[in-house]
Order: C-alpha cells, then sequence, then structure tokens
C-alpha cells in the first residue's frame, strides 16, 4: 500500500456517519463518549479506579489506583486482588452455564461447541494437572498449539492457577519456539500431535521435539493434546498425554488469588534488534481493557457472536479471543484454518454458520479476499453482521469500502482499531454508532488514552497533517509492564527519548484538520507482513546464521496483499560466491537461503524477494545503507546522496539482479 495513495483518497474526504439503526441500540452513546473523553483528559486515574471497579470481579478490592514509585513501571490498583480466568469467566459460568462459549470449526470440517460450563470445567481440569505437575504462581508455561478450544483452554488454566503463559504461534519454527522457551525458562510445554492448516499437517509436537534438541533448556514437561490424531514420537519420562494428566488430577481447582500487578502473560514480539522482546503483561489492568474495549469499540454484548479471526499466538488473539469477549459473555468463533481453504467463501460460509455478529480481522486478509471477487460473499447470507473491525496494519482506503460495501453490505460500522502487543488492547478507534469514520483512519483515541503526535524533541505537533512519533501521554492500566528479563531494554525503546510519562509506540503518525489519527508506519527496522510484526535484524540474524552467507540486509517493500514482503540483500562467503556463479545455481541458493529463513524463523518471515550480491552499501564509517536499500527493493529512482558510500559502482550493480556473482 503506498501513503501516495492514502493521501490522494484522502483529499476526497469521504467520510460515513455511524448507522443510524446502529446508534439507536448502541451501549455508548454520544454524550457518554464524551463524558467518558473529559474524565480521561482531566483525570485519568480517577477514569480508570471508576471503570476498574464497575467492569471487574476484585477478590480483594483496590484501595490505591496508580503507584509510579518505579516509574515507568508503573502499578495500577496495586493493593487489589483477583484471579484473570475467574473474573472472566466465573459470571458467566453463574449465569448463562449453557451458553455457547467457544463455536470452533476445523479446517477438515470438524466442529465442537464447548458452553460457559463445558469451557470452565475444563479449565480447572487442566489447572489441577498443571499444580499436580509441580507448576506454581509465577512459573512460565509455553503453549504451543494449533488454533483449537485447548489452547485457550491451557491460556485460562495457566491463569487460573496463576502461572505466566508464553503463547508462542504454531507457525513459528522450532529455532524460535526453543529461543523463546529458553528466554522465559518455562518448566512446561504445552502442544498438540499436530494442526492443520491449508490441507496439511503442522507437526507441532515433532517441532516441540526438534526445539529441545537445539540445545540446554529448562523444560522438564511436555504436555501433549490429542487433536489430529498423527502419530508422533514420545519421550518417556518427559511427555505426557494431557487427557491422561486431566483424568488423573483430583476434581476442582481453586483460583489463585494473585495480586492486579501479577503477571498474567509474556508475549513475545519483534522490535528493532535481533532478540524478540517478552512483553510482559499484569493481570488486572489488562483484563480491565480487553472486557473495556469489547464493549466500547465492539458494542459487545452477552447474546453476540463475536469472531475474531487472529490465532491465540497473536496480542489479538489473546485480548479479543481468549479474554476480552469470554469476559463479556459473548459467543466466540474460532476457527483452525487458512482463510481461503478448501475455497475462498469459506469465512463467509462460517459467518453464516453461526450467526456472526462481529468480524474482526486484518486487512491483509480482507485484500486477499477482495481479490476473489464479490461474487463469493454475495453467495453467502451475510444478514447476521452487524459490526466490521480491522486490525494489524493500515488498512488501504480501497479495502475499507470493498469491506464496507460487500461484506458490511453497506449497513456495518467498521472500526479500524490502532494498537499493539505492547499497549494490551485497542487504543484508538472509532466509536461505532458514535464517530464518524474515514476510509484509511482509525480516528481517535478511547477516553482515558492521551495519544499525541511530537517531534523529535517531544514537542507536541498540533499543526494538521504533520508527521511525527505516535506517542501515549499518560500510563494506562492494560500497557506492558516490563520486557521479560531485560527492564534496560524496556525503559530505553519505550521511555529513553521523552521521558517517564510518554510511550513511545515506535509507529509515525500524523493527526488531520479533524483530529483524526493516520498511521502512517513503523519508525525502527520492524516489517509488518501480513499484519504480523517481525525485526529485520531476525531475518538477518537467520540468514546469516547459514554456513555460506558473509553478510545479509533485510528490508521491506510494499505488497499488495500482504502489506509489505521482505526483500534480503545476501553477501556469500566466498567459496560458496564461486560455487553459486552459474545462474542455475544461483537460483538453487536462494531458494535454498529462502527455505533456511523458513526453518529458523517460520514461514512468515521467509523472503519474497532475495538477492545475492557482490557487498552491501556501506558508508565510510561501516553503516550499511538501508535507506538505499529500501529504494532499490522498490524500484524507486535511486535520489539520496550516495557520496558516502563506499563503492559507489555497487549502486548500478545492485539495482539489477546479479545473475553471475563474482567471488567478494
Ligand atoms: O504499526 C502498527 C501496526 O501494528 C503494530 C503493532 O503490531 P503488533 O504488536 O504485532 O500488534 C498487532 C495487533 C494489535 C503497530 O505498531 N498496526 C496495528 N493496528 C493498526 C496498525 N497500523 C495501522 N492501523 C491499525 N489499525
Amino acid at each position: 500500500m503506498s501513503t501516495g495513495k492514502i493521501e490522494s483518497v484522502l483529499s476526497e474526504e469521504r467520510s460515513f456517519d455511524p448507522d443510524e439503526s446502529f446508534a439507536a441500540r448502541a451501549q455508548i452513546n454520544g454524550e457518554r463518549l464524551a463524558a467518558l473523553s473529559r474524565k480521561g483528559e482531566s483525570d485519568p486515574e480517577g477514569l480508570w479506579a471508576d471503570l476498574a471497579r464497575e467492569m471487574l470481579a476484585w477478590h480483594k478490592p483496590f484501595t490505591a489506583t496508580l503507584d509510579r514509585s518505579r516509574a515507568p513501571h508503573f502499578a495500577w490498583f496495586p493493593d487489589g486482588e483477583l484471579n484473570a480466568s475467574e473474573a472472566c469467566l466465573g459470571p458467566w459460568i453463574q449465569k448463562a452455564p449453557e451458553r455457547p462459549a467457544i463455536l470452533y470449526e476445523g479446517e477438515n470440517g470438524d466442529s465442537r461447541s464447548l458452553s460457559y460450563r463445558e469451557l470452565g470445567e475444563a479449565v480447572e481440569r487442566l489447572g489441577a494437572a498443571l499444580r499436580a505437575q509441580g507448576v506454581a504462581s509465577g512459573d512460565r508455561v509455553v503453549i504451543y498449539m494449533p488454533m483449537c478450544p485447548e489452547a485457550i483452554i491451557a491460556m485460562h488454566a495457566c491463569a487460573r492457577i496463576g502461572a505466566v503463559h508464553s503463547v508462542v504461534f504454531g507457525g513459528f519454527s522450532a529455532r524460535s519456539l526453543y529461543d523463546r522457551v529458553v528466554d522465559a525458562s518455562a518448566e512446561v510445554v504445552i502442544t498438540a500431535d499436530a494442526g492443520r492448516r491449508s490441507g496439511k499437517f503442522v507437526r507441532l509436537k515433532a517441532a516441540v521435539d526438534q526445539a529441545l534438541e537445539l540445545g540446554e533448556h529448562p523444560v522438564r514437561r511436555v504436555i501433549v493434546f490429542r487433536h489430529s490424531g498423527e502419530e508422533i514420537a514420545w519421550r518417556e519420562g518427559r511427555d505426557c498425554w494431557a487427557h491422561e494428566l486431566t483424568e488423573a488430577a483430583a476434581p476442582g481447582c481453586p483460583a489463585e488469588q494473585v495480586n492486579a500487578e501479577h503477571p498474567l502473560f509474556l508475549l513475545y514480539t519483534s522490535g528493532s534488534t535481533g532478540k524478540p522482546k517478552g512483553i510482559q503483561h499484569a493481570t488486572a489492568g489488562y483484563l480491565l481493557h480487553a472486557k473495556l474495549t469489547c464493549r466500547w469499540v465492539f458494542d459487545l454484548r452477552e447474546n453476540d457472536v463475536f469472531w475474531c479471526t487472529a490465532d491465540v499466538g497473536w496480542i489479538t488473539g489473546h485480548s479479543y479471543v481468549a479474554y476480552g469477549p469470554l469476559a463479556s459473555g459473548a459467543t466466540v468463533v474460532i476457527y483452525e484454518g487458512a482463510p481461503a481453504w478448501p475455497h475462498g467463501g469459506r469465512f463467509w460460509e462460517i459467518c453464516q454458520r453461526y450467526g456472526v455478529t462481529v468480524f474482526y480481522t486484518a486487512p491483509t486478509a480482507i485484500r486477499a479476499l477482495m481479490k476473489l471477487g464479490d461474487e463469493l460473499p454475495g453467495k453467502y447470507d451475510l444478514s447476521s453482521l452487524r459490526l466490521l473491525g480491522t486490525v494489524g496494519e493500515p488498512i488501504n482506503p480501497e479495502a475499507w469500502i470493498w469491506y464496507h460495501r460487500v461484506i458490511g453490505r453497506e449497513r456495518c460500522p467498521i472500526v479500524d482499531t490502532w494498537w499493539q502487543t505492547e499497549t494490551g488492547g485497542i487504543m484508538i478507534s472509532p466509536v461505532p454508532g458514535v464517530t464518524s469514520t474515514k476510509p484509511g483512519s482509525c480516528t481517535r483515541p478511547l477516553p482515558g488514552v492521551q495519544a499525541a503526535i511530537v517531534d523529535e524533541n517531544g514537542a507536541e505537533i498540533t499543526e494538521p497533517d504533520r508527521g511525527g512519533y505516535l506517542v501515549i501521554r499518560h500510563p494506562w492500566p492494560s500497557m506492558l509492564r516490563d520486557i521479560w528479563g531485560d527492564s534496560q531494554r524496556y525503559r530505553e525503546t519505550y521511555f529513553g527519548r521523552f521521558g517517564n510519562d510518554c510511550y513511545i509506540t515506535g509507529d509515525s503518525a500524523r493527526r488531520d484538520a479533524d483530529g483524526y489519527f493516520w498511521i502512517m508506519g513503523r519508525l525502527d527496522d520492524v516489517v509488518n507482513v501480513s499484519g504480523h510484526r517481525l525485526g529485520t535484524m531476525e531475518v538477518e540474524s537467520a540468514l546469516v546464521a547459514h554456513p555460506s552467507v558473509a553478510e545479509a540486509a533485510v528490508v521491506s517493500r510494499p505488497h499488495e496483499i500482504k502489506g509489505e514482503s521482505i526483500f534480503a540483500f545476501v553477501v556469500l562467503k566466498s567459496a560458496s560466491a564461486k560455487e553459486a556463479a552459474p545462474s542455475s545455481k544461483t537460483d538453487a541458493m536462494q531458494q535454498a537461503l529462502r527455505a533456511w529463513v523458513d526453518q529458523q524463523l517460520g514461514p512468515i518471515a521467509r523472503p519474497d524477494d532475495l538477492r545475492i550480491v557482490e557487498a552491501l552499501p556501506k558508508t565510510r564509517s561501516g553503516k550499511i545503507m538501508r535507506r538505499l536499500l529500501r529504494s532499490i527493493a522498490r524500484g524507486e529512482a535511486i535520489n539520496q546522496d550516495i557520496s558516502t558510500l563506499e563503492n559507489a559502482d555497487l549502486v548500478r550493480q545492485l539495482t539489477q539482479p546479479a545473475t553471475d556473482p563474482q567471488p567478494p
């Protein structure tokens, strides 16, 4: 997507007022939103305290709201106590035990429904089993699962006993899993035999086995759910079947009441270095925001059927699958499989089958489905839908309009929600029924969220349409608390530049004359592939770990469906370069390196383009000229200053794919 496109559409000033019939039924009206926003400006702590009392079931009520004594490690509701899973599911197990909590559909057509009662029982059984295995409050448990009910059960079982879950996306490789297990020093891994995607098995247990061969690690137990029935290898003394453990465990599993600040989970995300960050979230503030935003942004209520298509391996699958909608008493749809498998109407078929009322997905999925044409969605009854959402990357206006017209049938408001793994929940978004929307803009911050755009000195930019750093001025309850094991990186990354009261998002943005926010992209070396953040350094580290690679530089370029794709420039070691010199062998080397990245990091990190070059363009001080590489990858005219380039002739070579590279 090019920013140029947004600009040109912006000049049309398309704006969509809230649908009247939606507004008439919405939980938040204009007056209420204005009152909340005013309070959020003048007394944010008071606002959050009111909301925390109203929305959460506390075991021990809090008396203090915000503790700044360890800033920028802020503590919210610091003397309160609760249990996240109990606070989330408990009220509905009481009130509506037989209401479906989870409706699961597998790619192969399997389907299962779990009521709130059944979900609660399964959580208790697994919680008891984990306790019996010696998992205690505060211990980390890695969850590496397909998108099936047991993934959610595992998260809640950890929360129920105060253990800290760290979900690793099932599409990540054994190497990525190993790194995360070691960083979190997790003693227990919960997995399944295999999952399914695009008609193939994703062999998770085999990846766990492989990961645990990669080096030293603290894992003593691998708990395996039987899911696909695939045969798996077994390590006696370490591996155990989940069903055997839960059958053997004593009935009941009292909820561990923890401090509001007790870590609920870690979730690893990419930053601008090669090492992923273990983003640490706290219990109460996180749950509050997840639940609250379901009300404010999705207008979610008890009889809604909510489908957020994100995997639980990402933050969206935490906040808007496993926690927020269940805390709201809604029914959650989960689907394990690829969006267009085995046919392009699969998503719409699921919406029709389960009567989905609120649908939340990523622009990359919308673009991919849009490409298949208007006819497919037209074949399905989508009349149950009342609200549509998007997240993960800027949505190009063309895709927004298609979503509005073809999926929403011009009736459903669209919420373009901006947030991050670090923010825990939605921060900038329309409130449906109140906010007029503009395609491509996430509109305005939610109440209590003091978002601003500042220049490089931290001064607020008030002039419309001038880009700058997107920051959040005041702490908020669902913000990350730390980077696991690396507080210094936490302080430097998020507060190093503008002080403790100014959280740096890493995004650039501008505000238009109406005060609407337009996200322009990342400022750090992070690419957004299909709505997933990947550090370019991570891919570079993976490439240079290959025995034939001497150096690598990775940049992004716009991609029609994925948003951005990865473009790698690779310098081979001289012996390998000689070997790969004929063009037939260059191809083989390129394939081998792309497959290598896949194996090291997982398929989402595989470079779409990989160019073998003689050398990387560097300044005289040895810095790789990434801006230049970005322009080359994008096929743009080179108009930047290359006078500091060590080898000026290199640019000519870089701009044409090397067919017969010479050894360096
Ligand atoms: O660059 C922004 C982009 O995704 C980043 C956060 O990525 P992650 O932590 O993986 O979380 C994704 C799901 C919340 C942001 O820094 N991003 C997210 N939502 C939007 C967005 N960019 C534009 N518009 C959005 N609605």
